[in-house]
C-alpha cells in the first residue's frame, strides 16, 4: 500500500490526525493494534479543553460533543472541612471546559473516518516502522496472518505509551524525562445521577478522592489507593463507603450509588520523550508523554500535539515548506512541559503523600489556603485548566 501519511495507532491521537488531513487532501492510513471495540471500552477523562473541541469541530466531529457535551464554568476543591469553588469562566477571561467523555470522543472520531471512506487497519500486529532517516520511510505489519507493506513520506507515532514508536527511536538520540507516583486511582463508572452538577476534587487525610460524570445519567467517580490494591480486592460496598468518608458530609449525604460498569486502577505517572521527531518519525500523544490524570490534562495535550502536527503537515502539503514541521518538536514540548507542570502541581495539592513530612504536609495545606484568599492563584489555575492557547 501506499500513502502519504502512515499513522501507527488508532486512539484519539491518531484517528483526529488522520481526519484533519483528510480534509485537506492528505492521505493516511491508521494502523491500530486492537479491534475497534477494544479501543472503545476503555474508559478515560472526560473533560475537554475549548482548544480540544474547537480541533473536533474542524474535524467536522463536533455535533454530537455540541449536542451532548455539558459546558463547565466551575468546580469545587473540598479541604480541610471546606469546599470552595474555582470560577473558570471570571478568572480565565470568560472560557470555560467541555464535560464529554473520551470515549464518545474516540467514537465520533471512527463514526467520522468511517464516513469518509478513511482507511483505518485493526488488528494489526506486528507493526514496525523502517527507514525513518530516509526520504522513503514505511511500514511493516502482518494481518490475519498475511504480511503487509505501507511505503509513505512520513510516519506518525500515535501508538500510546505502550507503543513501538518511541522505541523506534535509538536510545542515545531519545531522552526521557520521568516522575512515578506512590499511588493510584480507582475508579467506577456508575449508571446513577451525579452527586454534583459540578466536578468535585476532594484532598482528605484518607486520601484524594473526585467526583466527575459523563451525563446526568452517569458518573464517574475515584478514590487514591495505594500501587499494592487491586481492583478485584475493592467490592463496590468497599468502594462507596471509602468514597463518603472522604467528601464532606453533605455531598456524603446525596451520594447515589449503584453498581459498578467499570472499575479499574490507574498507576499515577508524569513521563516525557524528547525529542518527539525523529527523521521522518513524529511522535504524537501518549507515545511521548503520560500526564497523572488530576486536572484531566491527557487527552488536551495529545490534541495540542495534533494541533501543531496538522498545521506542520498542511503547511508541508499545501505550501510546500517544512519549517513548521522542524519546529513540531521543539513547539509541541513547549505547551507539553506546561501540561506536566500543572498536572504535577495539582497533583501535588491534592493527594495524600505518604512519605511527605510534616513540613510538606503544612506547605501543602498553605498552598490550598493561599489559592483560595489569592485572585492570582486562581486566575493562574483557570488558566492552566481551560487550556493554554497553541
Ligand atoms: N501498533 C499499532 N497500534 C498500537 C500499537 C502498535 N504497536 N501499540 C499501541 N497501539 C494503539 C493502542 O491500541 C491504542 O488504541 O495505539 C493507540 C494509542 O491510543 P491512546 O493510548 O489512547 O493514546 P492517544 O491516542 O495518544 O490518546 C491520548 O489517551 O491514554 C489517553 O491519557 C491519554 O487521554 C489521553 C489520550
Ligand atoms: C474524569 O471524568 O474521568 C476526570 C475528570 C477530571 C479529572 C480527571 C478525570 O481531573
Amino acid at each position: 500500500m501506499k500513502t502519504q501519511v502512515c499513522i501507527i495507532g488508532g486512539g484519539p491521537s491518531g484517528l483526529l490526525l488522520s481526519q484533519l488531513l483528510h480534509l485537506k487532501g492528505i492521505a493516511t492510513i491508521v494502523l491500530e493494534r486492537q479491534s475497534r471495540n477494544y479501543v472503545l471500552g476503555r474508559i478515560r477523562a472526560g473533560v475537554l479543553e475549548s482548544g480540544f473541541a474547537g480541533l473536533m469541530r474542524e474535524a467536522q466531529c463536533g455535533e454530537r460533543m455540541d449536542r451532548e457535551g455539558e459546558v463547565h464554568h466551575g468546580f469545587y476543591i473540598a479541604h480541610h472541612g471546606r469546599t470552595d469553588r474555582i470560577d473558570l469562566t471570571k478568572y480565565s477571561g470568560g472560557q470555560s471546559v467541555l464535560v464529554y467523555g473520551q470515549t464518545e470522543v474516540t467514537r465520533d472520531l471512527y463514526e467520522a473516518r468511517e464516513r469518509l471512506g478513511g482507511q483505518v487497519v485493526h488488528n494489526a500486529a506486528d507493526v514496525k516502522p523502517h527507514d525513518l532517516m530516509s526520504d522513503t520511510p514505511f511500514v511493516t505489519y502482518t494481518h490475519n496472518g498475511q504480511p503487509q507493506r505501507v511505503d509513505c513520506e512520513y510516519v506518525v507515532g500515535a501508538d500510546g505509551f505502550h507503543g513501538v514508536s518511541r522505541q523506534s527511536i535509538p536510545k542515545d538520540v531519545l531522552r526521557e524525562y520521568e516522575r512515578v507516583y506512590p499511588f493510584g486511582w480507582l475508579g467506577v463508572l456508575s449508571r446513577t445521577k451525579p452527586v454534583s452538577p459540578e466536578l468535585i476534587y476532594a484532598n482528605h487525610e484518607r486520601g484524594f478522592a473526585l467526583c466527575s460524570l459523563r451525563s446526568q445519567v452517569m458518573s464517574r467517580y475515584y478514590v487514591q489507593v495505594p500501587l499494592t490494591d487491586k481492583a478485584d480486592d475493592w467490592s463496590d460496598a468497599a468502594f462507596w463507603a471509602e468514597l463518603k468518608r472522604r467528601l464532606p458530609g453533605d455531598v456524603a449525604a446525596n451520594l447515589m450509588i449503584g453498581p459498578s460498569i467499570e472499575k479499574s486502577i490507574a498507576p499515577l505517572r508524569s513521563y516525557v520523550a524528547e525529542p518527539m521527531r525523529y527523521g521522518r518519525l513524529f511522535l504524537a500523544g501518549d507515545s511521548a508523554h503520560i500526564v497523572p490524570p488530576t486536572g484531566a490534562k491527557g487527552l488536551n495535550s495529545a490534541g495540542s500535539d495534533i494541533y501543531y502536527l496538522y498545521h506542520a503537515m498542511v503547511e508541508h502539503y499545501s505550501r510546500g515548506s517544512d519549517a513548521e514541521l522542524d519546529a513540531y518538536s521543539q513547539k509541541a514540548l513547549a505547551r507539553i512541559w506546561k501540561a506536566q507542570r500543572f498536572s504535577w502541581w495539582m497533583t501535588s495539592l491534592l493527594h495524600k503523600f505518604p512519605d511527605n513530612s510534616e513540613f510538606q504536609v503544612r506547605l501543602q495545606q498553605t498552598d490550598l489556603n493561599y489559592l483560595f484568599s489569592s485572585d492570582a492563584a486562581q486566575r493562574s489555575l483557570a488558566e492552566n485548566y481551560v487550556g493554554l492557547p497553541y
